[in-house]
């Protein structure tokens, strides 16, 4: 199934028909529950001013991983700007994400030395094993791939990271066994 543009949420209003909670639905599944006293708290920790838009927005992709829309929507209403001027923005900025992202994030490094030593195949190898491109997610929500610049560590080219953690000189042979340590790591 493709990534949906955007995670679908069922509110629950409250009595001034304001939100009261969000699901967040995304592939399928449910994510999260998020309650409004959470974006209360994250807004209230700014002054009511545009220029803190971004700050708040980047607090909530750390919470959240990525930012929900109602949170766009409680923020908009909290510094009295549009939605759509905080959508702008979001979008705008790469480091902020409009749909929630897998529990492992694998970046694949696409500098010039990865690019050269093969990270495109990187990405197809990814590609086979989660059915998933840049940008993308699994259905199971466990994995995300994303195509970044050079991450700084070109003599190991091709470089990969998964949740942060650094893969130098990665071959399409070892992807399965990266990742299936990953997901019995991740077993209780
Ligand atoms: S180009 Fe990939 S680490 Fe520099």
């Amino acid at each position: 199934m493709r990534p949906t543009p955007y995670p679908f949420s069922r509110w629950s209003p409250a009595d001034n028909n304001k939100f009261a909670s969000a699901e967040i639905y995304f592939e399928g599944r449910m994510l999260m529950e998020i309650m409004p006293q959470e974006f209360s708290s994250l807004l209230e920790a700014y002054p009511k001013d545009r220029r803190y838009a971004l700050a708040v927005m980047q607090d909530m992709q750390r919470q959240y991983n990525y930012v929900p829309r109602e949170g766009l929507e409680a923020l908009a209403e909290y510094i009295s700007r549009p939605v759509a001027e905080l959508f702008s923005m979001a979008t705008f900025y790469k480091s902020l994400s409009l749909k929630p992202k897998g529990v492992h994030i694998i970046k694949v490094c696409n500098g010039a030395a990865c690019h050269i030593r093969g990270a495109v195949n990187l990405v197809g190898g990814i590609k086979r094993i989660f059915g998933i491109a840049p940008g993308e997610t699994t259905e199971d929500g466990m994995f995300s791939m994303e195509l970044v610049n050079c991450m700084g560590s070109c003599a190991l080219a091709p470089v990969m990271t998964v949740d942060g953690k650094y893969y130098g000189q990665v071959k399409i042979e070892s992807l399965s066994a990266i990742f299936e340590a990953l997901r019995n790591e991740a077993k209780p």
